[in-house]
């Protein structure tokens, strides 16, 4: 137990939560939350409708572990639909929500000593749950200056006779990078020379304000070696229903997906499968993502344009997700203190809930972490509330 990390920033929530409840309220004030990774929108009407019918239809059962059938064609539609590859109902493998994917894929992939390559700052379940497994992780770093991209060189030097597995992610959390294709292509050529397996989180597929989302899938003899990772908590909204899924067109990783599935979970909240067939065929889906992305977009601009005017902070413009890693280090030499004591500061004293570069590893540690999923008002309430803090420290 001592190897397993955990996500931080579900015990900053609680924790800010309890201060905002015992110390903010009875003074009248409140907390402005601009660290949240999930969708500000309400999951569209027609989803939880499904979901309502599902009930009323007593579908309350058990299902096979891997979903109900008509998820899993929907699942290989739209995966070939975005990847070019023709994945069958038989790739697919519904779980739980997105994250478990991590779990069962590096579960099935690594022995003790193996190494997983997992750019750095970067989701902290990836290296969790390697080094839980008895994995190591080798980490590269995501610099600024590179619009948190790495070179094919950078991968190449980090490959080693032990190297197992690379997990990418893109658009990214928590840097916003979108991999152009020519990193994909660099990436998929040196797993095949190599003979090694690729996790690519899709989560954020469709929410890219820039760029193309390129699926490493995509590339030829990739689909053999990849486990693509996506779901509907980040689209659709829906992080709460816990639907996501791995698709493979290899036939033992698929195998080995469900049985850990079955040890695990045996299948998937039934109404949630029916809300999520829902989201991938009803009729407003599209709609309602296009809707949310220009809203995300908008909503972008405004806080990389307030973030720039504050003394000793700047970020450059994410191409997707919606998160902005903002560098502060001007800020946090002047203290001398850790982007996480800054995080503790803003959140005491100007009462803004953000989190430290430092949750997503070692080389966040020059920055914060800002969502830009909150309305409008409350991104331009929490970032006047931060500048006008810093002009007083
Ligand atoms: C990069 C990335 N992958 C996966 C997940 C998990 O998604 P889910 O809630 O569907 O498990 C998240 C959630 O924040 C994420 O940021």
């Amino acid at each position: 137990m001592p190897h397993l990390g955990t996500e931080n920033a579900f015990s900053v929530i609680g924790k800010a939560k309890k201060f905002e409840q015992e110390v903010l309220k009875p003074q009248g004030k409140y907390l402005v939350y601009l660290q949240i990774g999930e969708p500000g929108f309400n999951t569209p009407a027609n989803i939880n409708e499904a979901a309502i019918k599902a009930i009323r239809d007593n579908q309350t059962h058990y299902t096979a572990t891997p979903g109900i059938p008509q998820l899993r064609d929907a699942i290989a539609k739209s995966t070939g639909g975005y990847t070019g590859v023709d994945y069958k109902p038989e790739d697919v493998v519904v779980v739980a929500g997105g994250k478990p994917i991590m779990f069962y894929t590096i579960n099935a992939l690594i022995d003790e000593g193996d190494e997983v390559i997992v750019p750095n700052p970067s989701y902290p379940i990836y290296g969790s749950v390697t080094e839980y497994l008895g994995g190591k992780v080798v980490p590269i770093q995501l610099k600024e200056e590179n619009d948190f991209n790495f070179s094919a060189k950078e991968l190449e030097d980090k490959i080693t006779a032990k190297t197992k597995l690379i997990i990418i992610n893109t658009p990214q959390n928590p840097t916003g990078a979108v991999f152009p294709r020519e990193l994909i292509e660099n990436i998929a050529r040196l797993a095949i020379k190599n003979d090694l397996w690729v996790l690519s989180d899709e989560i954020y597929n469709e929410m890219v304000h820039e760029g193309e989302h390129v699926s490493i899938a995509s590339v030829k003899g990739m689909p053999e070696r990849t486990v693509i990772l996506n779901g509907c908590s980040k689209t659709f909204a829906m992080t709460g229903y816990r639907v996501g899924w791995g698709v493979t067109k290899n036939p033992e990783m698929a195998k080995y997906l469900e049985q850990l599935a079955c040890n695990d979970i045996s299948c998937v909240n039934t109404p949630a499968q029916y809300a999520a067939l829902e989201a991938l065929t009803g009729p407003q889906s599209a709609i309602e993502v296009k809707k949310m992305l220009n809203e995300y977009k908008e909503r972008r601009d405004l806080m990389v344009s307030m973030v720039n005017e504050i003394p000793g902070m700047h970020c450059h413009k994410p191409k997707g997700a919606f998160y902005l890693m903002v560098n502060v280090r001007q800020i946090l030499d002047r203290l001398k203190i850790t982007a996480a004591d800054l995080c503790e500061r803003i959140m005491k004293e100007a009462n803004v809930l953000i989190l430290p570069g430092t949750v997503f590893g070692l080389f966040g540690d020059d920055f914060v972490r800002f969502s830009y999923v909150s309305t409008k008002e409350m991104i331009v309430e929490g970032l006047t509330r931060i500048k006008n803090f810093l002009a007083t420290i």
